[in-house]
């Protein structure tokens, strides 16, 4: 089959929802560390990771080995009994998370973690109410469409009551006009006003990601998170954090996002690149938090023995490659290229994000700030045309969103940049 014919069958029998980047969307037929190769032979550089999951890079050989040996020995148990890959994955996870984080539970997606985590946060307070964040995602369920602050991924009207969307930490769009320092954080002040206006004054949790992905790469303050956590605490919740998208390493020097900020969840979710491609979501609690759950709840396919083996031998790759400091390293070296080409270019109206994970923002006009949309996904086709895949993002459409392998290498970096300063020109 040629890509011309999966694109006309993708068409034909996938929902329309599954919607792909490009004009001539790219059908991937293999794929290497940073490389990717479509089924007509044409090789791409890969700096978006599958959606920062390809952590360690593609088919890493020590990873494709221990899948073909787990697979050959073990694929399915369900969860009624316990498996050594199981166990061994949620005690490594308590030594790579900040605080007492202690009992996970395993699911097979990011939206299920976060279903997980909210479940969990309302049996442990006895409460209903969840306070979260506008340019939030946390996936397509309905809970968590409920729960996704953007209108474009809220296909039903919210199917769950007594969800309340807090300020985004938006400071390049400041929803209160305001400007950092000088603002006093009061985008995290006002949530005290949310919960003192919009709710019993009890709710249950505070949930958020450390740096808010398909919002845009949104990176909130260094205070940000001190102040809006202590607020949530005193009114009783838990604060959930959300590391889909901001786990293991991805921002560099820490294996957790949250860690930057300093503050220590009741409750944590990871996905994507935690197991390297294989579907994974985990929801790990303090033991306290996770202990209420006495009720019956399983899931067929969560933790299960190959994907657990996929995320122990993910977790032993980046271990040794020290992939926070990889990221951190590689990171900066990328940040500094793209504020070079932000000097350059008047419609990069802001770039951002921490470690491997960075955004930049597309405006018409740098003082109106006017999202270009237009622009992002012309730049998305021009990189492509230099054989270069990126991501895009943000409630505008105009983010667009680089997140290699974490084990992406210098001269990667430099090829990817210069590839993206030849689709910026063509754009000018
Ligand atoms: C922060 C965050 N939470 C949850 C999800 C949902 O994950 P999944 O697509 O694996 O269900 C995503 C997916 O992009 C995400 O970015």
């Amino acid at each position: 089959m040629d890509s011309q014919t999966v694109r006309a069958k993708h068409k034909e029998f996938l929902f329309p929802c599954v919607a792909n980047y490009y004009a001539e969307p790219v059908v991937i037929a293999e794929a290497h560390g940073a490389s990717v190769t479509d089924l007509d032979g044409r090789e791409y550089l890969d700096f978006f990771g599958g959606i920062l999951t390809a952590g360690i890079g593609h088919s890493h050989p020590e990873f494709v080995k221990r899948i073909q040996d787990q697979v050959a020995r073990l694929v399915h148990t369900s969860s009624v009994y316990p498996t050594v890959e199981q166990t061994k994955v949620a005690e490594r996870l308590t030594k790579i998370t900040p605080g007492k984080l202690k009992k996970s539970f395993f699911t097979t997606s990011g939206t299920e973690a976060d279903e997980t985590a909210v479940m969990l946060a309302k049996i442990y307070t006895g409460q209903q109410e969840i306070i979260v964040l506008r340019h939030s995602y946390a996936g397509r369920s309905q809970g968590a469409i409920a729960i996704t602050g953007q209108q474009p991924w809220r296909v039903l009207p919210t199917q769950i009551a007594g969800v309340k969307h807090a300020l985004s930490p938006y400071c390049y769009r400041c929803p209160l006009g305001l400007e950092y320092p000088d603002c006093g954080i009061r985008c995290a002040q006002d949530i005290e006003d949310l919960i003192r206006t919009t709710t019993n004054g009890r709710p249950a949790a505070f949930m958020a990601e450390p740096i808010q992905g398909a919002g845009g790469f949104i990176t909130p303050p260094r205070e940000y998170f001190e102040i809006a956590v202590g607020i949530i605490r005193k009114y009783g919740a838990v604060f959930i954090c959300d590391e889909v998208q901001t786990g293991w390493g991805r921002t560099g020097d820490k294996w957790c996002g949250i860690e930057h900020w300093g503050v220590e969840p009741e409750i944590m979710t990871f996905a994507k690149s935690i197991a390297n491609g294989f579907p994974v979501g985990a929801t790990i609690a303090t033991e306290e938090v996770a202990n209420a759950f006495t009720g019956l709840s399983l899931s067929t396919f969560g933790g299960n023995p190959i994907s657990m083996a996929a995320a122990d031998v993910t977790m032993d790759v980046m271990e040794r490659e020290n992939t926070p400091k990889r990221s951190a390293e590689r990171g900066k070296q990328l940040r500094d290229a793209l504020e070079e080409l932000k000097k350059r270019f008047a419609f990069i109206g802001d770039v951002r994000g921490m470690g491997l994970m960075q955004g930049i923002e597309f405006v018409e006009d740098r003082k109106t700030k006017e999202p270009s949309a237009k622009k992002t996904t012309a730049f998305l086709e021009a990189c492509k045309k230099q054989g270069l895949l990126i991501g895009k993002g943000g409630l505008y459409g105009n983010v667009v969103r680089i997140a290699p392998s974490l084990l992406i290498t210098k001269s990667e970096i430099d090829d990817g940049v210069k590839r993206m300063e030849r689709a910026l020109a063509e754009l000018q």
